[in-house]
C-alpha cells in the first residue's frame, strides 16, 4: 500500500511519496496506485529514493510510456529518455527580474501549450543545485478555474484560447508579476526560436476544459503563449486574458520548490503551469528530465493558420 502525505496543508494539490525502491516501482500494482495519485494530486515529490537515471526511467514509466526526445544533443547517453538542462547563458540566455541578472528564468508556462497536443508530463530530478535561486513554481490549473469568481469563470466558458510560441516574454501582457527584461540571447536560440515559430502556427484551444479522467473542469490557459480568445474583438480578448491573468500569475497560491539533491518531482503538465525563478550568473545547476507524451486523453487543439 503506498504511503503519502500532502507537500503543503495549504495547498490543493501536491503530495509527497517517500522511499520508493527500484522494485517497488517495477510493481504493477504500486505503478497503478502510484498514477491513481499522481492524476488525484496532479504533482508528486518524491524523495529517498534512488538517485541515478536508470531509477529516473524506471519511475517515469509508472506514469506511461516515455519521450525519445528530439534533440539530440540535450539526451543523456545511455539514458535516451532522458535529457539534460545546464543553467549557462550560451543555452538559457539572461533576463534581468525584478533588478537582477539571472539565467534559466521562464515565466508561468505549461510545456507546448501551443502545440495541438502537449506533452502529458514531466518527471525532473535535481542533479546540482544552485547555492542561490534555480527554484521551480507550480500552480494548479484547477485552482486558478476555482479561485476565478463566477462572471470571470461564465465569460471563459465556451470560448477558445489562442496560444502561440512566444520568443519575447518580456513583451507578453499575460506574464505579470515579475519585471523581466532581456539582456542576452545566443544567435543560435534566436535562430531556433524563429525555425520553430515558422513551422508551428499558434493552435486554438478550449479555454476551460475538462480532465478526462475525473470530470473536474481547469482553466486552459499558459501565461507564457497567451495570445488572444477567439470570436471576441481585441479590446474584448484583452479584458478577459488581463482578469484571468491576475489569477494565473499569482506566485502566493503556487507551490515553490526549492530543490534538494536526489529529488523527484512529477507534474501533469495538462493541469500544473510550472514557472523556472533561474539562477543568479555563475551558479552551477543542472537538471534532468524525463518526459511523458501525450497520451490522447486531452482535447486536441487546431491550428490557426491564417496566422502562420
Ligand atoms: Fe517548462
Amino acid at each position: 500500500m503506498l504511503q503519502s502525505r500532502k507537500i503543503d496543508e495549504c495547498l490543493p494539490f501536491g503530495a509527497c511519496v517517500d522511499g520508493l525502491t527500484l522494485d517497488m516501482v517495477e510493481n504493477s500494482e504500486l505503478q497503478k496506485e502510484l498514477k491513481q495519485l499522481w492524476i488525484k494530486e496532479s504533482l508528486l515529490l518524491f524523495r529517498d529514493c534512488p538517485a541515478n537515471p536508470d531509477f529516473h526511467v524506471a519511475l517515469g514509466k509508472c506514469f506511461g510510456e516515455l519521450l525519445i526526445h528530439p534533440g539530440e544533443h540535450i539526451r543523456l547517453k545511455g539514458n535516451p529518455e532522458l535529457v539534460q538542462f545546464t543553467a549557462d547563458p550560451e543555452q538559457e540566455g539572461i533576463y534581468r527580474v525584478d533588478g537582477v541578472d539571472r539565467v534559466g528564468w521562464i515565466p508561468w508556462h505549461a510545456d507546448l501549450a501551443w502545440a495541438t497536443e502537449s506533452n502529458r508530463g514531466g518527471l525532473l530530478r535535481a542533479i546540482t543545485i544552485a547555492s542561490e535561486g534555480g527554484e521551480t513554481g507550480f500552480m494548479s490549473r484547477f485552482d486558478i478555474y476555482d479561485r476565478m469568481p463566477e462572471p470571470l469563470k461564465l465569460a471563459a466558458e465556451g470560448r477558445e484560447i489562442v496560444t502561440r510560441i512566444r520568443n519575447a516574454y518580456e513583451t507578453n501582457p499575460y506574464c505579470i508579476g515579475q519585471h523581466a527584461e532581456l539582456q542576452y540571447k545566443p544567435e543560435h536560440i534566436a535562430e531556433s526560436e524563429l525555425r520553430l515559430m515558422a513551422s508551428n502556427p499558434p493552435t486554438a484551444h478550449p479555454l476551460v476544459a475538462v480532465q478526462a479522467e475525473t470530470g473536474r473542469k481547469f482553466l486552459n490557459f499558459s501565461p507564457a503563449g497567451a495570445d488572444r480568445v477567439l470570436g471576441m474583438s481585441a479590446a474584448e480578448s484583452h479584458e478577459l486574458l488581463s482578469a484571468i491573468a491576475l489569477y494565473a500569475n499569482d506566485d502566493n497560491k503556487a507551490y515553490r520548490h526549492h530543490w534538494r539533491l536526489g529529488e523527484y518531482i512529477l507534474w501533469d503538465n495538462w493541469v500544473i503551469n510550472h514557472k523556472a525563478y533561474g539562477c543568479p550568473l555563475g551558479e552551477e545547476r543542472v537538471m534532468q528530465r524525463a518526459t511523458l507524451p501525450s497520451d490522447g486523453k486531452q482535447v486536441k487543439g487546431r491550428p490557426i493558420l491564417e496566422d502562420a
